[in-house]
């Protein structure tokens, strides 16, 4: 068999884990030649690739980033509307570069691509992928340990500075839609304020919660809010409106971390190595079975496939009854609500 891979969407730590996971299985237990696509989908178009063998693929385990290139998948996606010229292009590509099966690892867009590109007929096998952990249908996906990790780091940091000036100091993390990396590096990084897009906030509560601390003598605050936090009004409010107005309401000296790109960005974490091997190799073994459509998954420590039509177009968000939340909030910590 002759297996292409790409990855599409946002990068993160894991990616060439995962592509290393799914080529030398490939290569070394099912003698199947492996080919990498460039860029993400449009690189089946432009067939834009390489041939991947074990030499390729050695080194890379603990790499960041995306040996094959990525890109977003939104452009292409409109592309595929069955029974249309379009798709037709898609299809053909695909049969002239030869593929049994075509493996895409990313986010949702990419499995929503990968459950569309499977209707129109081609083989297809999904791997979960993103830093914001909001794939349906998986525990947990690679890059969220390793953002988690870097998101942690620097709030720990972020603790001593703000206590040298008694300052209130807001951090804002990646998470668009759920609020993962939020509740997990703000629990682990002692947060005393942890905004969700999942709960959205009142601007009272927080300044409260932060006023009855400073009353009690604590000398500073950490508030971490997740990039996709919207005020119970539905407004957009980025870390830095929020200390603004944090330190208007308060009086207290207030200053912003925004943690951006530093947490899709490095090595992955050894937990996310060994993620992406396992999710990578069992991707092979249901290509071996010509069981396409499905997206592979972990699911307390099993490794898994659901069907891709099951997951496109749902999201995991982070649920108000997660055992984080209220384990939190019976530590005195605010979860804005
Ligand atoms: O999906 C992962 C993610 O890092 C989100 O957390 C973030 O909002 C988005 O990607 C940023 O997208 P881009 O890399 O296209 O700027």
């Amino acid at each position: 068999m002759k297996i292409g891979i790409l990855s599409s969407g946002g990068d993160c730590p894991g990616i060439n884990a995962t592509i290393r996971g799914v080529g030398k299985t490939a290569i070394m237990h099912y003698q199947m030649e492996v080919i990498g696509i460039h860029n993400g989908f449009s690189g089946i178009l432009q067939k834009d690739f390489r041939v991947l063998d074990e030499r390729s693929l050695s080194g890379i385990l603990n790499l960041g980033g995306t040996i094959l290139g990525t890109s977003r998948e939104k452009s292409f996606r409109k592309l595929i509307i069955p029974d249309d010229t379009h798709s037709a292009f898609i299809r053909q590509a695909y049969a002239e570069l030869g593929l049994d099966c075509i493996v895409c690892i990313g986010g949702n867009g990419t499995q929503k691509t990968s459950a569309l590109l499977s209707e129109i007929g081609l083989n297809v096998i999904g791997i979960p992928k993103t830093i914001d952990n909001d794939v349906w249908g998986t525990d947990i996906t690679f890059g969220f340990d390793t953002a988690v990790n870097i998101a942690t780091e620097a709030i720990d940091r972020l603790h001593s500075t703000a206590n040298a000036h008694k300052r209130v100091m807001v951090v804002e993390v990646m998470g668009h839609h759920a609020g993962w990396i939020a509740l997990y590096a703000g629990m682990a990084g002692g947060a005393d304020v942890i905004l969700l897009p999942e709960l959205g906030f009142s601007d009272e509560k927080i300044y409260q919660t932060l006023i009855d601390r400073a009353q009690q003598g604590k000398p500073y605050s950490i508030v971490v809010v997740a990039e996709g936090v919207q005020t119970k009004e539905g407004e957009h409010h980025p870390a830095n409106h929020i200390a603004r107005k944090i330190a208007k309401a308060t009086g207290i000296e207030t200053r912003e971390t925004v943690l951006g790109y530093i947490q899709r960005g490095g090595n992955p974490s050894p937990f996310d190595r060994n993620l992406a091997t396992r999710l990578g190799g069992h991707a092979v073994e249901r290509i071996a079975q010509r069981n396409f459509g499905c997206m592979v998954c972990i699911r307390g420590d099993r490794v898994d496939a659901l069907p891709l039509a099951d997951i496109a177009g749902k999201l995991k968000l982070v649920p108000p009854t997660h055992d984080l939340i209220i384990q939190g909030e019976r530590m005195g910590i605010s979860f804005g609500n």
